[in-house]
């Protein structure tokens, strides 16, 4: 028997200021996103902005249903957004923020496993890390520098 030792890295800021400029502004854009999230159900608003190789910035944010599992995720908005309209056009990072319709959410809000799935699968499709940021409404910023550190183990095509 051995056993596997797995080490994640998250990089954890005291606030949206710590960032670099450039991360900020994605941020931003991620809370513009996150106001128009469609959540009647939940009342748990998410938003996403992704930054693409190209300098394009991809919006999303969780679209809910009647039929609830029939909604879906901010991050799979954005994501599936940015493989609809931008095949082969690297996906560099993802900001997100995340927190109910009243109140700030201080602590960060990491993205589900099904979303963490997805995002995998475009880091696979494109051979490169995509870095994630997320928050709350407001307060602490986590950084993982790729999907990956937040999913080992993986599921992905190496295993079909
Ligand atoms: N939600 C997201 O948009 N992203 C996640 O990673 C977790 C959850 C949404 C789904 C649903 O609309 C609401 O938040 C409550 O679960």
């Amino acid at each position: 028997m051995k056993q596997l030792n797995i080490n994640t890295v998250i990089d954890v800021f005291d606030n949206q200021e710590e960032l670099e400029t450039a991360d900020q502004q994605l941020m931003q854009a991620a809370i513009k996103a996150r106001s128009n999230a469609y959540a009647p159900y939940s009342n748990f608003l998410v938003g996403c902005a992704l930054l693409l190789e190209n300098g394009t910035i991809i919006h999303g944010n969780n679209q809910e249903n009647a039929a609830y599992p029939s909604g879906l995720c901010a991050e799979r908005v954005a994501i599936f957004a940015a493989g609809a309209n931008y095949p082969g056009v690297s996906v560099v990072k993802m900001a997100i923020t995340a927190g109910p319709v009243e109140g700030d959410f201080e602590e960060p809000v990491p993205p589900c496993g099904a979303c963490r799935q997805s995002i995998a699968e475009y880091e696979s499709r494109q051979s490169s890390p995509i870095e994630l940021l997320f928050m709350g409404t407001s307060g602490k910023v986590a950084r993982s520098k790729s999907l990956g550190d937040l999913l080992p183990l993986i599921f992905d095509r190496n295993y079909l």
